[in-house]
């Protein structure tokens, strides 16, 4: 056992006291690994907070040390004013936590999955089977409630599986990844609850790698990768400051992509218009043009002689923030 003499000059302030979540320097390592590298954020109570990355980022190891699975290398986290590595138990009382993997209980109808769930809270069992109804109709699965869980379709089980972390009425909600692999009407449907979620004030803090997700359903996020983030902001703000308004997608086929970026990025800086150019980026199969009005931009484009095979103007979105601060694309 060492005990040590480190000033604890990064210790959560008391200011914060009243963050849901609060995490300092937070590092988690495997071996000479480092999956978290020392992230410092903070969630405050009734947020909707995101962790955007890509894969292998390191959003479900932080999730796990916030959810008191998974102990921290070093760093500083309080959850709810307490330690969860400290105070695990009392922790987990006061989150509901949605894991990666759905890990419903196969056997169980969805309306015990529920009860049972609630019963290693040490929940009564009359609170449990009222709270059972209202969390069926609240994640839409009344008509499932003695169905098994193998005979649920994916995004029915994913909204089991919120339902279940709700029957403890956790103050914060934990949802790691909680629409990928899902179609976008079942995305949809579970993006309505988690709206619901929202506006009755618990506290969100979800992961992912889909940016619309991310637009949706948080009010500030970090973009994290490897580790480390990159950038912290709400949607917009993250927008407005790392691209442009628009973005223009252009298609010259393949192999003429890179050769043709030069030559119309140089083009289009000395363009005597205001179009907002910023750069062009050159991705495997387009070309994207950063520009505040991409509809001018292309007229110069066009008026230069340059024929793209397909152009397609749309808003700028994460991805693009993403795509700027790492020269990389979010896979989803
Ligand atoms: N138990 C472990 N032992 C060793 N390395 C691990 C372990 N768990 C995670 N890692 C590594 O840590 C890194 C971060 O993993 P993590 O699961 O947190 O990423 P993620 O952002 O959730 O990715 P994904 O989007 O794929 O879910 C990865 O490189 C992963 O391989
Ligand atoms: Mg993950």
């Amino acid at each position: 056992m060492s005990i040590s003499s480190a000033p604890t000059t990064s210790a959560p302030s008391d200011a914060s006291a009243a963050a849901a979540i609060e995490a300092v320097d937070l590092t988690k390592k495997y071996g000479d690994f480092t999956a978290v590298d020392g992230i410092t954020f903070s969630v405050a109570q009734g947020e909707a907070f995101g962790l955007l990355g890509p894969n292998g980022a390191g959003k479900s190891t932080t999730m796990r040390m916030i959810a008191a699975v998974a102990a921290r290398t070093s760093g500083q986290m309080r959850v709810a004013g307490l330690d969860p590595e400290a105070q695990g138990p009392q922790v987990r009382a006061r989150l509901g936590v949605i894991p990666q993997q759905d890990n419903l209980d196969e056997e169980l109808t969805v309306r015990e999955n529920i009860i049972m769930y609630g019963r290693y809270f040490g929940l009564p069992r009359k609170y449990l089977t009222a709270k059972a109804d209202e969390l069926l109709e609240f994640a839409q699965l009344t008509n499932k409630a003695r169905a098994r869980v193998e005979d649920l379709s994916g995004g029915m089980k994913r909204r089991l599986t919120i339902a279940r972390a709700l029957v403890n009425e956790p103050e914060i909600l934990l949802l790691d990844e909680p629409t990928t692999g899902l179609d976008p009407q079942a995305r949809h449907i579970l993006w309505d609850r988690l709206f619901r979620l929202r506006e009755s004030g618990t506290t969100l803090v979800l992961t992912t790698h889909h940016m619309e997700e991310a637009e949706q359903l948080c009010e500030r996020l970090i973009v994290v990768d490897h580790g480390q983030i990159m950038a912290e902001g709400s949607p917009q703000g993250l927008i407005r400051e790392h691209s442009t308004r628009e973005v223009l997608e252009l298609r010259f086929g393949m192999d003429r992509n890179p050769q043709i970026a030069t030559g119309l990025e140089q083009m289009l800086r000395e363009a005597e218009t205001a179009m907002g150019f910023s750069h062009v980026e050159v991705l495997p199969d387009r070309l994207l043009v950063y520009a505040d009005d991409a509809e001018a931009a292309l007229e110069q484009i066009h008026a230069s002689g340059q024929k793209p095979m397909t152009s397609l103007i749309r808003r700028s979105s994460l991805e693009d923030v993403f795509l700027r601060l790492t020269g990389r694309t979010l896979i989803d």
